[in-house]
Parts: structure tokens; sequence; C-alpha cells
């Protein structure tokens, strides 16, 4: 048969499943696409479908919804209980989990914790060994916030776990939903991501919140103000208003944010602040090239000989400490390109 008869044959079957149909529904007046067996209009649409979080109200007015709330609390405040004035002690650089975890680990795209309860305790090639949920959290206590882990019996950690456990009630084990889950890279581009040319985006939409010299700036001082005050979640409870995003105070090397895909993909996803996903405004070169500048900048360091010790080849590719188990430079891995590299294969 010619391509046209073919063609021709198809329109006619098609014509007549859609007059068949149309036949059927009319034959039957109260059913509408809508509630028939029809596919979901996003999945024809080839939408994901994009995680929600909970809604605060339906936290249970119970000992565990009390628990769920401090855990609540504790991660938008964090300064406040932990930071170096810390009520309960002063173990950290003064960032709260929100500064990076926004919106209470609620924000789709904004590094939230929706997915985390139901995945964990899992393997993390980083450790080499199985992780809890608990040794999860104190890895951000001992890296994104430069501070030391916190007791694993205390109320405050079985707080922050009942907080993750409740946010990721409605995720059933293994389920993944778009926009939780982990970090992911902006598409990779074709150069090596450049800190001159990030420093240019950064003083032009980063520093007038987070400062020319990334130090951020403190609640006490933006709150005094009101033409610093340009948005943002926090209160005076809290010790910044703009987080610091490199120096003493920020993150330090051995956090997850120090990898660029990491660091690159939060900031394409949510700034400069507010932006969230859907209304982005870097592009992907500018995003890794701001990210490229932040983290050329002195920050803590931190101890990675133990990470990836169980198996280099598991290192990501953008993990900016050698030895790797291919034969690129430091330089490469930290910075890019990344298209080609074999351990970049899985990024995307
Ligand atoms: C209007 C103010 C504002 C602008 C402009 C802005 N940010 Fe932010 N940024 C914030 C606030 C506020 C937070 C913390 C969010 C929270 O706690 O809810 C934040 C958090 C961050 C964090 C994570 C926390 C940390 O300190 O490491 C990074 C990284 C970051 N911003 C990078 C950037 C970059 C890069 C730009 C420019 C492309 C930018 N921001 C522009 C206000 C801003
Ligand atoms: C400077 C930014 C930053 C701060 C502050 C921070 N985190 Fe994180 N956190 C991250 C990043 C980045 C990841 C890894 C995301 C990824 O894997 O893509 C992470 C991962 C996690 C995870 C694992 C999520 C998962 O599903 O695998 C938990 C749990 C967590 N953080 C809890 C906390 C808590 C609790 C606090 C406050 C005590 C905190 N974090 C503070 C940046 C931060």
């Amino acid at each position: 048969m010619g391509k046209v008869s073919m063609a021709f044959v198809l329109i006619i079957i098609i014509g007549a499943i859609v007059a068949i149909k149309t036949i059927s529904f009319s034959g039957n007046p109260g059913m509408t696409i809508a509630d028939s067996s029809a596919v979901p209009l996003s999945e024809l649409m080839g939408e994901e479908h994009v995680w929600t979080a909970p809604d605060i109200s339906t936290i249970p007015a119970n000992a565990e919804g009390k628990l769920i709330s401090y855990g609540r609390e504790l991660v938008i405040h964090t300064s406040k209980y932990y930071g170096p004035k810390g009520i309960i002690s002063k173990e950290t650089n003064g960032l709260n989990c929100q500064n990076c975890h926004l919106d209470a680990g609620t924000r789709p795209y904004g590094n939230n914790l929706g997915s985390t309860f139901t995945t964990y305790p899992k393997y993390l090639p980083r450790a080499g060994h199985v992780v809890t949920v608990y040794e999860k959290v104190n890895e951000c206590f001992l890296r994104s916030m430069n501070g030391s882990p916190i007791d694993t019996n205390s109320k405050e950690m079985s707080a922050f776990v009942a907080y993750i456990k409740w946010l990721g009630k409605d995720f059933n084990k293994g389920e993944k939903l778009a926009g939780s889950g982990g970090i992911k890279a902006p598409h990779f581009i074709d150069r090596a991501a450049d800190p001159d040319k990030g420093k240019i985006v950064f003083e032009k939409l980063c520093a007038r919140c987070h400062g020319s010299n990334g130090d951020g700036q403190f609640t006490a001082d933006v709150l005094k103000d009101e033409t610093k005050q340009q948005g943002g979640t926090a209160t005076a409870e809290d010790l910044y208003y703009y987080p610091p995003v490199w120096g003493e105070h920020s993150f330090n090397g051995i956090a997850t944010l120090y990898r660029m895909g990491k660091l690159a993909g939060f900031v394409k996803n949510n700034m400069p602040y507010p932006v969230n996903y859907n209304s982005s405004v870097l592009t992907d070169e500018q995003a890794w090239d701001v990210a490229a500048y932040i983290n050329s900048r002195q920050r803590p360091v931190g101890d990675h000989s133990k990470d990836y010790l169980a198996d280099i080849s598991k290192k990501p590719y953008d993990f900016p400490f050698p030895p790797y188990a291919d034969n690129l430079s430091e330089d490469q891995h930290k910075f890019g390109p990344y298209k080609g590299m074999a351990s970049a294969q899985k990024a995307h």
C-alpha cells in the first residue's frame, strides 16, 4: 500500500473511533469526558505530577502533632535554637534549614523534604553504608550548617524526623513525584562554568540581598531599614535575613551545595528570591557561572577524607576533590565541561 492510501485508511479508522465515541457519549447525556475512564489531561499533555506538601492545618492535635510542629519550628528558625546564640546549643553557622529547604522543606524543586522519609534508610555512596534519616539530618548539621551532629536521642532530633515523616505521609515507598527528591542540575553547557562571568551575574542579581561579599545581612539590620526588606521569610527570631553564600558563616566545603550541579540547580529554580521553578529567570549559563563564582570564594573547609572512600567510581562528576576513577583533572570535575564525562551520564 502506498503512503497516501495508508494515511487515508488511518483517517477512516480514526474517524470511525471518534464517531463511535461521540455516539456513545450522546447516548448517555450524563457522561462527560472528565468522568469517563479518560486519561487525566496532565498525562495526555505529558506534564509530570508535581508534589505538593500536606496543609499544616492537618497536623494532628495530639502529642505527635506537637512534635511535628516543633520539628517545623526547628526547620524554620534553626538559628534561634542552634545558631551562635542558640538556646539549645551553639552548634552552627547561624543558617536555618529553611534557607536551603525552602518554605519549611515544602517547595517543589526547592530542595524539599517531601520524599525523604520513604527513601531512608538507604545506602549512600558518600558514606559507604546504609544511612538513616537521623544520620542524614546530622549530615546537614555537620556540612551545610558547618556544625556538629546533635544527639540522635534528643527531643529535637525526634521532632525533625516527626516533621519529615509527616511531610512525606502521602508518598508511597519508592514513589517518585516531580519536584521532590534531590536537586537536579541544569542542562550542561558546552564550556566550563566561568567564575568571572558568574561575578557579573552575582553583582547584578544577587548582591543586593546576599551582599557583594557574599556574607548576607543580619535580620537586626534589615528590620531597622525598610528599603533593605526585599522579600524573605526571616522574622526577628532569625539571625540572618539574607543568609551568607560564602565566607566563614556559610556552608562548608563538604556540603552538598559545594557541588556545582547542586548549587546551580538550586539557584536556577529558586533564585533570585522569590522565583520558583515556574518563574525561573536565570539561563543555564548564568546558573552554572554564578555557582562557579560562589563556589570559588573562600568558605570553611571540611574533612572529606572519608567521603566515597568505599568506592571512588561512585563519586559524582562534580565532587570537587580527587582521587577520581577517571583521568580528568580536579578542575574539570569542579567546573566542567561535564558533557561527555562518564560520571556525568546519570545526571540527566
Ligand atoms: C530578594 C533577595 C534575594 C536575592 C536577590 C537573591 N537571594 Fe538568595 N536567598 C534569599 C533568601 C531570603 C534566602 C533564604 C530563603 C529562606 O530562608 O526562605 C536565600 C537563599 C539562598 C541560598 C541558600 C542559602 C545559603 O545561604 O547558602 C543560595 C545559595 C542563594 N540564595 C543564592 C542566590 C543567588 C546565586 C542569587 C542571584 C542569582 C540570589 N540568591 C539572589 C534572598 C535573595
Ligand atoms: C546550606 C544549605 C542547607 C542547609 C542550611 C541545610 N541543608 Fe539539608 N540539604 C542540603 C542539600 C544541598 C541537600 C542534598 C540535596 C540533594 O541530594 O540533591 C540536603 C539534604 C538533606 C536531607 C536529605 C534529603 C533527602 O531526601 O535525601 C535532609 C533530611 C536534610 N537535608 C535536613 C536538613 C535539616 C534538618 C537542616 C537543618 C538542621 C538542613 N538540612 C540544613 C542543603 C542544606
